[in-house]
């Protein structure tokens, strides 16, 4: 058995990997993942999701389809009437997504957001304003941070929020394994945008709808990978009593 202490560093040491060696990873590797994943607790032991495994040729034509629509779209973002109505005529630039990507954020949630927003981009030495640095690095969501590969958690939507809980509580595990393993993980809401681009390559069965991709492989050395997102103290979550 672990000891406690040693676990709850290693939950420490877990951080989102946002820059990848192009090294690739054994299907067996990400097999052991996901069963890894599948430890985890399930509403009526249903798992309700489903993960589509994308490497090689089929990896890269996903990502090339999310960085065109994201570039045809990043470029109609001014808020003038002229990019709004060139964005009405571009379907390839819409969002599709399964879920409404809920934006802006709750207010009481939003300062811990822009924490973390500004937090990594200083690092990354990008300025508020400078929309073209920020573009680019979002942009990297679409190449997947250079990972070999990509999986797209796909949820039933039958099963209504608990579906979703499900899917992260598989998707920990998951990440944690990989983290064990010497491998990094970024969670990818990024990805959920366009379903369309991932159902042209598998087959999702009816019900299902993406959530998220988890971008998987080997960190590299880049700077990005240095960054501590803060942590809230547990008094923050937790509720006072009347
Ligand atoms: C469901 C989910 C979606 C996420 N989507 C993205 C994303 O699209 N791009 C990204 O760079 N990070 C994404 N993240 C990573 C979070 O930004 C990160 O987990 C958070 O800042 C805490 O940092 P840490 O994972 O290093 O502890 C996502 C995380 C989760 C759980």
């Amino acid at each position: 058995m672990i000891k406690s202490k040693d676990f709850s560093e290693f939950l420490a040491s877990r951080r989102t990997t946002r820059s990848f060696k192009s090294d690739p990873v054994d299907a067996s590797i990400i097999n052991e993942l996901i069963e890894d994943g599948l430890t985890a607790p399930s509403w009526s032991n249903t798992r309700p999701f489903m993960v589509a495994v994308a490497s090689g040729d089929v990896r890269d034509r996903i990502s090339q389809d999310m960085l065109e629509r994201w570039s045809v779209g990043s470029g109609m973002t001014s808020g003038s009437l002229k990019d709004k109505i060139k964005f009405f005529l571009t379907p390839k630039a819409w969002p599709l997504s399964d879920y409404p990507i809920m934006k802006p954020y709750p207010k009481s949630l939003q300062p811990r957001a822009r924490r973390v927003g500004k937090e990594l981009y200083g690092l990354l030495g990008v300025a508020r304003g400078d929309k073209k640095a920020r573009d680019a690095q979002w942009a990297k969501n679409y190449e997947f941070f250079n990972a070999p590969v990509e999986l797209f958690v796909f949820i039933h939507k039958g099963l209504s929020v608990f579906a979703a809980n499900d899917a992260g509580l598989f998707a920990e595990n998951l990440m944690l394994s990989a983290h064990a393993k010497g491998l990094g993980a970024c969670a990818q809401g990024a990805v959920a945008i366009w379903p369309k681009a991932v159902h042209r390559e598998f087959n999702i069965p009816k019900g299902y709808k993406l959530v998220y991709g988890i971008a998987i492989g080997y960190p590299d050395d880049a700077e990005v990978n240095t960054f501590k997102a803060n942590r809230i103290a547990a008094e923050e979550i937790t509720v006072s009593k009347k």
